[in-house]
C-alpha cells in the first residue's frame, strides 16, 4: 500500500528519490522546469535546446543527478500542448510519471507536474486523482502463474509537490479518499480476476466475513441454501437449482450515521460463474463470465471503503451469490418460479439469471426502508452494444437519484450515463403463464432487463447500475477494472458531507 502525502518547499532541495517535472512543447519553461533550470545552471535549458527532453504528452525521460538539484533522479514527463492540456491529458502524464518511476525502481515520487485549470480540476480532485492514478500504476494481477514473478514495485510513498499552501488541506483530503478508493478497487479487481473455481458463492461469504471482522462498524449475517429457502427468494433458487455449488444471501450492515437514520442499500450481482444454464452461451469468451459477480465485489469494496473512511452514513449491502449451471437438476425454458414477493416469473431464458437473483434481493432491502437503494450488476451484453465500455448504464424510479449517480461518476471519472426507463418498456414482459417473463426480447435489452428489477422497486427510491461493459476489459490486458467502485464511493461521500 501506498503512503500519500503533501511537500513543500523548493523542488530542488525536496527529499524524494524520484521528482517528476513536465514540459509542453512550446519554449516556455513550467514553473518546475525553471525552479530545477536555475538550480542547475540552465542545465535543463541546454537539454531542451538540444532536442534532449520530450514534450509530447505522456513521453518521458529519466535525468540522474541534475547537479543542484537533491533528488537523484528527476523525471521529466512531455505534457503536449498546453491549450490542449485537459484533465483527461494531466491524467494521462501523471500515469507516465507513475509508470517512469516505478520502471526505475524509485521508492518515493513527488510529482510536481503542472496541473489544469481550476475548473477542470479542482485541489481536493487532484489529491483524489493522484491516489487513484498511483493504485492503478502499482496493480499487478493476481494470476496463479506458477513460475518466478517480477518483483513487485518498489513504489511505497507518492507526494504531491510544488502546491500553494492553500491548496495543501484539499489536495491531502483527496488524497486519503483517492488512496481508500483505489484500495477498494483493488479488492474488487482481485475478486473479479479469480477463476470461477476459487471464487464461489461460499469465497465471497467468506469475504464478506473477513470485511466485517476488520471493521468494527460493520456486520455481517450469511443465509445459507435453507435459510434462503425460508426468506422465500424462489427467483434466487431457480438460478442456483442447476449447481453443485451452493447459494448464499449476504448482508452485511455498516453503522456509522445516526441510529435509526435511513441507509444506503447496494444490491450486488454475485453470479460467481454464469454459464447461461440451460440457455447455455456460446463457448467465445464464455471464461469472461467469471466477472459476473463484479456487482457483488462492487459492494464489498465500497463497504470496504466506507468502513476505512468511517463515513458518517448508514449502508447496507446485499449480496445474491450464485453459480448458474445446466445439470439434470436446473431450471428450464418455460419453467415458472415465484419470487420473494410472492410475483411468479416464467423463466423463458435461463441465461438472464442477474434479474432473478436480484428481484428477491432487493425485495429484502425493504425491511430497512431505505432511504435509496442501488443494484450493481453486470447484467446485458445489451448495455454493452448501447455504450461499449465507457459509460456505465444508469436506469431506475427516481430521476434525482439517478442524475445523482451520473453526477458521481463525472466527478470521479468513471462515468455513467442515464438510459430511459418507463412503463412502456415492462411491457414487452409480459407472460401467457405468470405475472411476467424474464426476458422481453432482444430490442432495448439493457432497459426491459432493468424494467423487470422496477416491477420489484415500486416505492423505494431506486436506481440500478449496469456495468456489463465497463467492469472488466478483454483481450491482451484482460482483467477487471475496479469499476464503479470510484462512483460509488462519490456518492456516499456526498450523501455523508465529506464533499
Ligand atoms: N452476465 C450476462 C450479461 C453479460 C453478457 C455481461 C456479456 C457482459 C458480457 C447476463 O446474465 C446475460 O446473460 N444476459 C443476457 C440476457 C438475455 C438472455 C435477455 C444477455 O445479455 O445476452
Ligand atoms: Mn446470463
Ligand atoms: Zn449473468
Amino acid at each position: 500500500m501506498i503512503r500519500f502525502d503533501t511537500q513543500h518547499g523548493r523542488l530542488a532541495t525536496l527529499a524524494a528519490d524520484c521528482l517528476a517535472i513536465g514540459l509542453f512543447d512550446d519554449n516556455a519553461l513550467t514553473d518546475a522546469a525553471r525552479e530545477l533550470d536555475a538550480a542547475s545552471k540552465g542545465q535543463l535549458r541546454r537539454l531542451r535546446e538540444s532536442g534532449d527532453l520530450p514534450s509530447r504528452p505522456g513521453e518521458t525521460q529519466l535525468l540522474l543527478q541534475l547537479p543542484g538539484v537533491r533528488a537523484r533522479r528527476v523525471l521529466v514527463v512531455g505534457l503536449g500542448k498546453r491549450s490542449e492540456f485537459s484533465r483527461r491529458a494531466w491524467r494521462k502524464c501523471v500515469t507516465a510519471a507513475l509508470n517512469g518511476c516505478i520502471r526505475g525502481r524509485s521508492t518515493h515520487l513527488a510529482l510536481a507536474l503542472e496541473r489544469p485549470e481550476a475548473g477542470q480540476l479542482d485541489d481536493y480532485y487532484l489529491g483524489r486523482a493522484v491516489a487513484d492514478l498511483a493504485g492503478a500504476a502499482v496493480y499487478r494481477v493476481n494470476d496463479q502463474k506458477s513460475g518466478r514473478r517480477p518483483p513487485a514495485p518498489a513504489l511505497r510513498r507518492v507526494s504531491v509537490a510544488g502546491l500553494p499552501a492553500g491548496a495543501r488541506v484539499a489536495v491531502s483530503k483527496g488524497l486519503a479518499h483517492g488512496g481508500a478508493i483505489s484500495d477498494g478497487q483493488k479488492l474488487l479487481r482481485d475478486l473479479g480476476n479469480l477463476p470461477g473455481n476459487i471464487c464461489t458463492p461460499r469465497y465471497l461469504a467468506a469475504q464478506a466475513k473477513s470485511l466485517a471482522a476488520t471493521h468494527r462498524a460493520l456486520r455481517v449475517r450469511v443465509f445459507d441454501e435453507a435459510q434462503i429457502r425460508r426468506l422465500k427468494m424462489g427467483c434466487l433458487l431457480a438460478v442456483s437449482r442447476g449447481s453443485a455449488e451452493p447459494p448464499r444471501f449476504i448482508v452485511l450492515e455498516y453503522r456509522g450515521g445516526r441510529r435509526g437514520a435511513a441507509p444506503v442499500v447496494l444490491v450486488g450481482k454475485g453470479v460467481t460463474f454464469d454459464t447461461g444454464g440451460i440457455s447455455l452461451k456460446d463457448p467465445a469468451a464464455m471464461d469472461e463470465m467469471k466477472y459476473d459477480m463484479c456487482g457483488a465485489g462492487s459492494v464489498l469494496a465500497t463497504l470496504q471503503v466506507v468502513a476505512a473512511l468511517k463515513l458518517p452514513v448508514n449502508v447496507v449491502g446485499l449480496i445474491a451469490a450464485v453459480e448458474n449451471m445446466p445439470g439434470s437438476r436446473a431450471t428450464k425454458p418455460g419453467d415458472i418460479a415465484t419470487s420473494a414477493s410472492g410475483r411468479t416469473v416464467e423463466i423463458l431464458n435461463t441465461d438472464a439469471e442477474g434479474r432473478l437473483i436480484l428481484c428477491d434481493a432487493l425485495d429484502y432491502s425493504r425491511r430497512y426502508e431505505p432511504a435509496a437503494v442501488v443494484d450493481i450488476a453486470t447484467l446485458t451484453g445489451a448495455c454493452v452494444v448501447a455504450l461499449g465500455h465507457h459509460f456505465t448504464g444508469v436506469m431506475g424510479n427516481d430521476d434525482a437519484l439517478a442524475r445523482e449517480l451520473v453526477q458521481a461518476g463525472t466527478d470521479s471519472d468513471d462515468r455513467a450515463w442515464q438510459l430511459p426507463l418507463t412503463e412502456d418498456y415492462a411491457e414487452q414482459l409480459r407472460s401467457n403463464f405468470a405475472d411476467m417473463a424474464n426476458v422481453g426480447g432482444r430490442d432495448g435489452g439493457a432497459i426491459t432487463a432493468a424494467a423487470f428489477l422496477g416491477r420489484f422497486t415500486q416505492g423505494l427510491s431506486w436506481a440500478h447500475l449496469d456495468i456489463a461493459g465497463t467492469a472488466w476489459v478483454s483481450g491482451a490486458q484482460k482483467g477487471g477494472t475496479g469499476r464503479p467502485v470510484p462512483l460509488l464511493a462519490e456518492f456516499l461521500l456526498r450523501r455523508a458531507g465529506r464533499i
